[in-house]
């Protein structure tokens, strides 16, 4: 599709039919949709994510916190370049990214619905951090819902943390659990884990990094 149609689109439909609030300053996003032809297709910390029905290649990330980070995940986009771990980013404006669309689900939305997590993903996902590495990024967030898997391939789709300092160990302790306890127990016999308990040990996981680094 043409990129000033799809701009008026977004003017037009998208951005006078969404709210984005939340609960606090600790809490995700959340994404109110009003719009006939943007479909909601994800929401993290600082973003709703929209799919157009005319054009399944792209997502629109808008920005409901924190717009002055999106220079920086532009930024971000920019020195990665095109890299087959990660998705690329065609335009943005004030407040929103027009990113390329991976088509799948997140890690967490996989784990809930059961739907297995090959290797291949976990490695895509490690060959994409050294990449940002090689570059002079710092990844940083990479957690099951920065993850989308399609096709049986990993990809991150979230680099707005990656100019950050410091070490992150979110990738490091999934992967831990990954072939410690997802790959000999729950790959097995994929059942799907209800949304509350996936959602009760991520934010268990939260605190307990918090507590840890409060006692250093
Ligand atoms: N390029 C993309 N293609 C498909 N889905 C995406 C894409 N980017 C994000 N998503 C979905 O939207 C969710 C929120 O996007 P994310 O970039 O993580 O926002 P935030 O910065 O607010 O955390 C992700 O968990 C993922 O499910
Ligand atoms: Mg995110």
């Amino acid at each position: 599709m043409n990129i000033e149609k799809y701009i008026k689109l977004i003017g037009n439909e998208l951005l006078p039919n969404i709210q984005l609030t939340t609960d606090g300053p600790f809490e995700p996003i959340i994404v109110k949709n009003v719009s006939n032809t943007w479909k909601t297709i994800g929401s993290g910390n600082y973003a709703g994510v929209f799919l157009h029905q005319s054009n399944p290649k792209w997502v629109v990330k808008v920005y409901g916190r924190k717009p002055e980070d999106l220079k920086k995940e532009v930024n971000v986009y920019k020195k990665l370049g095109k890299h087959e771990s990660f998705s690329s980013l065609i335009d943005y404006g004030d407040n929103y990214l027009i990113l390329k669309r991976i088509e799948g689900m997140n890690l967490f939305d996989a784990v809930v619905k059961g739907i297995r997590i090959p290797e291949t993903v976990i490695r895509d996902v490690d060959e994409g951090i050294a990449y940002a590495r090689s570059v002079g990024l710092n990844p940083f967030d990479v957690h099951g819902k920065n993850v989308v898997m399609s096709n049986g391939r990993g990809y991150i789709v979230d680099v707005s943390d990656f100019y950050k300092h410091g070490k992150c160990r979110k990738w490091d302790d999934l992967k831990k659990a990954y072939y410690k306890i997802y790959l000999p127990l729950i790959s097995k016999y994929h059942p799907p884990i209800p949304f509350f308990i996936v959602n009760s040990v991520r934010r268990g996981y939260r605190l307990y990094r918090k507590i840890k680094k409060g006692n250093k």
